[in-house]
C-alpha cells in the first residue's frame, strides 16, 4: 500500500492504489481483464437494444404509415399502427425467452468462447434487418430484426454471465459479475444519447441507430479469437466428453491390440486437454501457480463425474436441485417485478405525468444515475456481500416506490415534481445496489458444473418472461391503477424482501462446490444411489460449510 502510495505520489490516488492492490493480490491480469472486457461487449448489446427503441417512436410509427400508404394507397389506421408498433417493442422480450432458453444446449455444446462467436451472427442478421428496412419499405424487416436481436440478446444474458463467472478468481467472483450488468446500463445510456434528435434519432438516421448493433459484434468475433476459452469448460466438461466416449458396447468389440491404442490416446488427450486448461489458466493468472484454481476445479469435476447429466426436466425433477432453482427464479422474478423497466420504458411518460418539464434529460439523468450506482455495486459486492446488497436494493425501491405514489398522487403541489424526480433517481439507484446485478451472476454461483448451463437457461427465461409481462402490462395497469400503480411493486418487493431474508444464502467467497453442498441434499449419482451426505466420508469429501444467514 506505501508503496503504491509512494509510487502515485499524492494522497487522492490512495483509492486507486488500494484497488491496484486488490487486483495484483488476486491475481488479476490484464489478460483476464481483456478477456471479461470482450465478453461483457455481449452485456453492452443487450443494454443497448433494450433502450435503443424508445426514442424514435414517432419515426417507426411515420415509416409504418408511409409504407402502408405506398402498398394500399391508404394510411394506417391508429390501432394497426399501435398493433405495429408494439409487436415491434415486445418481440424483442420473445427472441429473448426462447434465446434465453437454448443457452444451455450451445454452451455445452460449442463451449462457452466460440458460442459467443457463433451468436454473434445473430446480431449482424438482425441490424441489418432493421437498417434496411427503410429501402425496401418493409415494415416486417423491422419485426423480423428485433426478434433476432432478442434471440441474440438472451443467448447473451446466459453466455456473459457464465463465461464471466468460469475465468474469475473466486475472491473476485462477484464483483466481475456485476461487470454484466455495467455493461447493459452502460449500453442503455449509450442507446439513449444516441437517441437524441441531434444525434441518431433523426427522421433520416433511425434505421442506422438500430443497425449500429453490428459493430460491436464485428467487434466482438475480432477479439475473441484471443481469449481463452473457460477453464472449467475445458477441464471438466472435455473431460466428461471423454468419458461419454467410453461406451462399452466399442470396447467389446475392440481387439486388445485396438484398446492399446485407444487407451494411449486417450492418455495424451487427457495430458492434451490438462495443458490447454493449465495453460489458459496461467495466462489468465499471470503466474505459474494454478494449483489452487486447479485443485477447485478438479473436485468439482470429480464430483460432476458421479453427477448425472443435468437436462431442463431433470433440474425440475430432482429434490437436490429444487432450492437453489427456486432462490436462482425467485431472485430473477423480483430484479423484474420491481418495476425497474416500467420506468426505463416509459419514464418520460411517468415524468411528464409527475409534472416534469423536460422529462428527456430526466430520462438520461436516470440513466446516469443507473451507471453510476452499478459501479458503486461493484466495489461494495465483495465486502458488504450479495445477500445484504439484494436486501438493501429491494427495501430501498419499496421506500421510493411509495414516494412515487405520493408524489404522482399530489402532483398538483408544484414541489412535488421534485419528488417523483428523487423518487425515480432512488428506485433506480437501490435497484443498480443489488437487484440489477445480483440475479444475473448468482445463478451461476448456485450451481455446480453440471447443472449450471440448464439452470441458468430456466433462469434466463423466467427473467425475459416476466421483463415481457411487466412491459406489456404496465400500460394498461396505468390505466387501471392511475397514480396507485407503483404500489403494485411496492408489495411484490415486500414480498422478495421477505423471502430473500428467509432462502438466500450468502455466496460471497465461497467456492462453487461449497455453494452447491450448502443446499443440503446431495446431487443425483449416476447409479441412482443418493451420495454420502457432505463432509461424510468419500473419495471427494469436500468440506461441509452450510451457508449461515446472518
Ligand atoms: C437488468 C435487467 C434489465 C433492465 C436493466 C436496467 O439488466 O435485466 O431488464 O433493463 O437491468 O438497468
Amino acid at each position: 500500500h506505501d508503496l503504491i502510495r509512494e509510487a502515485t505520489g499524492y494522497y487522492g490516488a490512495e483509492a486507486g492504489g488500494l484497488v491496484l492492490l486488490v487486483l495484483l493480490e488476486n491475481q488479476v491480469t490484464g489478460y483476464l481483464l481483456f478477456s471479461l472486457t470482450t465478453a461483457v461487449i455481449g452485456s453492452l448489446q443487450f443494454g443497448y437494444n433494450t433502450g435503443v427503441i424508445n426514442a424514435p417512436e414517432e419515426k417507426l410509427r411515420a415509416f409504418f404509415n408511409s409504407t402502408w400508404v405506398e402498398r394500399y394507397g391508404v394510411p394506417i389506421s391508429p390501432g394497426v399502427c399501435t398493433i405495429v408498433w408494439s409487436v415491434s417493442v415486445a418481440i424483442f422480450s420473445v427472441g429473448g425467452m426462447v434465446g434465453s432458453f437454448s443457452v444451455g444446449v450451445m454452451a455445452n455444446r460449442f463451449g462457452r468462447r466460440r458460442s459467443m462467436f457463433l451468436v454473434n451472427v445473430l446480431a449482424v442478421i438482425g441490424g441489418l434487418l432493421m437498417g434496411f428496412s427503410t429501402i425496401c419499405s418493409s415494415y416486417e424487416m423491422v419485426i423480423a430484426g428485433r426478434l433476432v436481436i432478442g434471440l441474440f440478446c438472451g443467448l447473451f444474458t446466459g453466455l456473459t454471465p457464465m463465461y464471466v463467472g468460469e475465468v474469475s478468481p473466486t475472491p473476485l467472483r462477484g464483483a466481475f459479475g456485476t461487470l454484466h450488468q455495467l455493461g447493459v446500463v452502460v449500453g442503455i445510456l449509450i442507446a439513449q444519447i444516441f437517441g437524441l434528435e441531434g444525434l441518431l434519432g433523426s427522421d433520416k438516421l433511425w434505421p442506422l441507430l438500430l443497425a449500429l448493433t453490428v459493430v460491436p459484434a464485428v467487434v466482438q468475433c475480432v477479439l475473441l479469437p484471443f481469449c481463452p476459452e473457460s477453464p472449467r469448460f475445458l477441464l471438466i466438461n472435455l473431460n466428461k466428453e471423454e468419458e461419454a466416449r467410453k461406451d462399452p458396447e466399442a470396447e467389446v468389440t475392440m481387439t486388445s491390440e485396438e484398446e492399446e491404442e485407444e487407451e494411449e490416446e486417450e492418455e495424451e488427450e487427457e495430458e492434451g486437454s490438462e495443458r490447454t486448461e493449465g495453460f489458459a489458466l496461467v495466462r489468465l493468472r499471470g503466474s505459474e501457480d494454478v494449483s489452487k484454481d486447479l485443485q477447485e476445479m478438479k473436485e468439482e469435476s470429480a464430483k460432476m463425474a458421479m453427477e448425472k447429466k443435468v437436462t431442463i426436466p431433470e433440474l425440475f425433477r430432482s429434490p437436490a436441485y429444487r432450492q437453489p432453482l427456486l432462490v436462482a427464479v425467485m431472485l430473477q422474478l423480483s430484479q423484474q417485478l420491481s418495476g425497474i423497466n416500467a420506468v426505463f420504458y416509459y419514464s418520460t411518460g411517468i415524468f411528464s405525468s409527475a409534472g416534469v418539464k423536460q422529462p428527456i434529460y430526466a430520462t438520461i439523468g436516470a440513466g446516469i444515475v443507473n451507471t453510476i450506482f452499478t459501479i458503486v455495486s461493484l466495489f461494495l459486492v465483495e465486502k458488504a456481500g450479495r445477500r445484504t446488497l439484494h436486501l438493501l436494493g429491494l427495501g430501498g425501491m419499496a421506500v421510493a416506490a411509495v414516494l412515487m405514489t405520493i408524489s404522482l398522487l399530489l402532483k398538483d403541489i408544484p414541489a412535488m415534481s421534485y419528488l417523483a424526480i428523487l423518487a425515480v433517481m432512488m428506485f433506480v439507484a437501490m435497484f443498480e445496489m443489488g437487484p440489477g446485478p445480483i440475479p444475473w451472476f448468482i445463478v451461476a454461483e448456485l450451481f455446480s458444473q453440471g447443472p449450471r448451463p440448464a439452470a441458468m437457461a430456466v433462469a434466463g427465461c423466467c427473467n425475459w418472461t416476466a421483463n415481457f409481462l411487466v412491459g406489456m402490462s404496465f400500460p394498461k395497469l396505468v390505466e387501471l391503477c392511475g397514480p396507485w400503480v407503483f404500489l403494485i411493486f411496492a408489495t411484490f418487493l415486500v414480498l422478495f424482501f421477505i423471502f430473500t431474508y428467509i432462502k438466500v444464502p450468502e455466496t460471497k467467497g465461497k467456492t462453487f462446490d461449497e455453494i452447491a453442498q450448502s443446499f443440503g441434499s446431495p446431487p443425483p449419482t449416476s447409479s441412482g444411489v443418493e451420495e454420502p451426505p457432505a463432509g461424510a466420508s468419500s473419495a471427494v469429501t469436500l468440506p461441509a460449510s452450510p451457508l449461515k444467514e446472518k
